[in-house]
């Protein structure tokens, strides 16, 4: 991440985090990305917490230019014959700094991807751990972060790092409903 890490906000939203990292971590860790049908429940827990964040969020509204990841999960799952399950949509408050913080999970949740998608074998699809950041979106999106943080002031910046906890929640409690311990 180099010179990244050095932004204000976006480095206290980290350091903030980092403990709920470190659980999805060890949590998605256990799925055994070689095995077909663990690698089909890391993808099913994922989307169990990705779609209805990406839905949640509405990322377009903050960056028009943002894909999201829904239509390669959706590939992936239907290529390893599973379905999406259906999703409840989040009756979480939405104002703009729990979108933000919020955003930042799904947008760092890329960067894992490059690593584990080589622990997936050559014949199992992988359009999901592919989407990761074109070069310099993710040093674009901690600087959008760091403006919207400064205009915002300290009540955003806590709203938004609990937003960011309540996300990285959601993906801990999907990776134990899937299976991981
Ligand atoms: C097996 C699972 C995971 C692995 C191995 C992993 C690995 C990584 C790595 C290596 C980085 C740093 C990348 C870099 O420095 O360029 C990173 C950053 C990050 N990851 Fe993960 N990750 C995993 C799961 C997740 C999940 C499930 C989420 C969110 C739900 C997530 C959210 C983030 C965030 C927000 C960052 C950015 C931290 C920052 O601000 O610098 N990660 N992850």
């Amino acid at each position: 991440m180099g010179a990244a890490k050095g932004t204000a906000f976006a480095a206290r939203l980290r350091a903030a985090t980092r403990a709920c990292h470190d659980e999805v971590d060890t949590l998605f860790g256990r799925f055994d990305l070689s095995d077909r049908s663990s690698y089909a429940r890391f993808l099913t827990a994922h989307a169990a917490a990705l779609v209805p964040v990406e839905d949640w969020v509405g990322a377009t509204r903050l960056m028009p230019d943002w894909r999201g990841r829904k239509e390669a999960l959706w590939a992936d799952l239907a290529a390893l014959g599973r379905s999406l399950p259906h999703f409840e949509p989040l009756d979480w408050p939405r104002h703009e700094a729990a979108r933000w913080g919020a955003f930042y999970v799904l947008e760092g949740s890329r960067l894992g991807g490059a690593m584990l998608s080589r622990a997936v074998p050559e014949d199992l699809p992988r359009a999901y751990l592919s989407s990761v950041h074109a070069p310099g979106a993710w040093r674009g999106f901690l600087a959008a972060l760091d403006e919207h943080a400064q205009a915002g002031g300290p009540d955003w910046e806590a709203a938004a790092i609990a937003s960011a906890g309540r996300v990285f929640a959601l993906y801990a409690q999907a990776a134990r409903l899937a299976g991981a311990r």
